[in-house]
């Protein structure tokens, strides 16, 4: 059979940008030729590793709050086997439906912070979508409806990804602002922060959140040193909207990208679309 090519998907990762990649990219490449392409809130990489795919740009830098996250990427590019290796050990482990040491794996990450430990309990949380109580500790429940991604499958997307990024990607752990303190003129930066009503409560979505104020005053910055600014942020569900649009002088055009139907709005009964807002910076000529 002839081998098919895909932008490999490695971290199961509830909030990727997987699905909407395709879309993005488009206001990726209308921008022209992105000498370094910085992902600051990396997650998955979604877009980073489309990009990559299709290589719209020279350089990529990567970036997030949460340590083994981004200690998983560079693993994931320097040492692809190791990572591969490990998770298919601990998808082995599982017998009979249950879930394997998946109990043993989350003490494990939360006292030593181990990547590839992280790697699959995104794998093998509920939904894939990692949790944090409130002293910092991964504390979601592993998912009894699923076994893990396959370890063969695993390993492709791993192998794959690591020929994408080598020699191309650096990696950053820390704040946003921190990740793009070298970001210049003819540089691109994709954002996807977590969103308003996703970070808080005892049980938070991502290690980190993210205040409103604290990234608009972040994108007037980035909009003075003249860094493309593409940026996925709130929407709307129905007609039920999610925070307010950003202020005008940001210089970014707001368009929608549809994300499908709300599962949210299927399980009570309405059929109802997701719609996700992009922000996209507005070409210029000048910079002030
Ligand atoms: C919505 S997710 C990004 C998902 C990603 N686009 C993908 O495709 O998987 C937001 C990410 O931002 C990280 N994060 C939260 N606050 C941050 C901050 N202040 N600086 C950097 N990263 C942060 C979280 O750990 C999380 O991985």
């Amino acid at each position: 059979m002839p081998q098919r090519f895909v932008v490999p998907h490695v971290v199961p990762y509830q909030g990727s940008k997987r699905l909407l990649a395709p879309a993005i990219a488009s206001h990726l490449r209308a921008h022209g030729p992105i000498r370094r392409l910085y992902e600051p809130f990396c997650g998955s990489a979604a877009v980073t590793l489309y990009a990559a795919f299709h290589g719209l740009a020279g350089q990529f830098v990567l970036g997030d709050r949460l340590p083994a996250l981004v200690e998983l990427w560079r693993q994931i590019m320097y040492s692809p086997q190791h990572v591969a290796n490990h998770y298919a050990a601990l998808h082995a482990a599982q017998h009979d439906g249950g879930v394997g040491d998946y109990g043993l794996a989350r003490s494990r990450f939360n006292a030593a912070g181990d990547p590839k430990d992280f790697l699959w309990l995104c794998a093998r949380c509920v939904k894939n979508a990692v949790r944090f109580g409130s002293n910092g500790h991964f504390n979601q429940s592993p998912d009894l409806r699923r076994r893990g991604t396959d370890p063969l499958r695993m390993a492709k997307s791993i192998a794959a990804a690591s020929q994408l990024l080598v020699n191309k990607a650096e990696f950053r752990h820390g704040d946003w602002l921190a990740t793009l303190a070298d970001a210049t003129v003819g540089d691109l930066a994709y954002l996807d922060p977590p969103y308003a009503g996703t970070s808080h409560g005892a049980d938070r979505r991502y290690v980190a959140s993210l205040d409103r104020q604290e990234l608009i005053a972040g994108l007037r910055a980035l909009h003075k040193r003249g860094v493309t600014i593409v940026l996925s942020y709130d929407g709307r569900t129905g007609d039920k909207s999610y925070g307010a649009p950003l202020p005008a002088d940001l210089g970014l055009r707001r368009v929608e990208l549809d994300a499908g139907r709300s599962a949210q709005a299927t399980l009570l009964g309405r059929s109802e679309r997701t719609v996700e807002s992009l922000y996209v910076s507005v070409a210029r000529t000048c910079y002030t």
